[in-house]
């Protein structure tokens, strides 16, 4: 497996990644309008672009030999001495090999290098992912809906893990 940061030249392929496990990780959280509409907020070549560029988040692409099999997305210094991780998505068929472990790895190192010492993120309340965070060390620390326009709504946990 190899861990590379990813560059504008890559906007296409995270917005490809990420249509391939979205569905799958929301169909049974979000109704199918709500999924459309939050894919396209986050996820539209424009989005992630703007998110590189603009917004300061920086991106992982992992993959084996032959082909890509995860993300994710995370800014240092979100606040003081935090890191937030904004994506974290490892392909169906890849998930529950180690993969998200491995990204993980690379952010907490990220994060270490540059300072901090807290990581944060936010998981959809129903969201199984929630169990890999709480087995890797993060733990609850709010609640929190967030508005996000045209009716819809984030219903998420605040999480958090101390790195050292
Ligand atoms: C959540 C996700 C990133 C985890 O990555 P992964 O590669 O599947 O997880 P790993 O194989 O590294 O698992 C690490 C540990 O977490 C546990 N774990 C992973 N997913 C779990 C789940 N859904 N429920 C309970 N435990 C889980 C594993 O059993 C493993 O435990 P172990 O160390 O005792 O063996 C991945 O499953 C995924 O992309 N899911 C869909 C997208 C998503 O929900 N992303 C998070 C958005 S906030």
């Amino acid at each position: 497996m190899e861990i590379v940061k990813a560059s504008l030249k890559d906007v296409a392929l995270i917005n490809k990644l990420a249509g391939q496990v979205w569905e799958s990780t929301y169909r049974d959280i979000l109704s199918a309008a709500q999924l459309e509409y939050m894919f396209s907020m986050m996820y539209s070549p424009k989005s992630i672009t703007e998110q590189l560029e603009i917004k300061g988040h920086q991106y992982l692409l992992i993959k084996d030999e032959t082909y890509y099999c995860g993300f994710a997305s995370y800014e240092i210094n979100y606040k003081p001495g935090v890191t937030k991780i904004h994506k974290l998505y490892v392909l169906p068929q890849t998930q529950g090999k180690g993969v998200g472990s491995l990204l993980l790895g690379a952010i907490e190192r990220e994060a270490r290098n540059n300072g901090n010492s807290i990581i944060t993120l936010n998981v959809n309340r129903f969201n199984v992912a929630f169990h890999f965070y709480n087995k890797k060390g993060f733990i609850k620390t709010g609640t929190e809906d967030i508005d996000i326009g045209s009716g819809y709504l984030m219903e998420d946990y605040i999480m958090e893990k101390e790195i050292r």
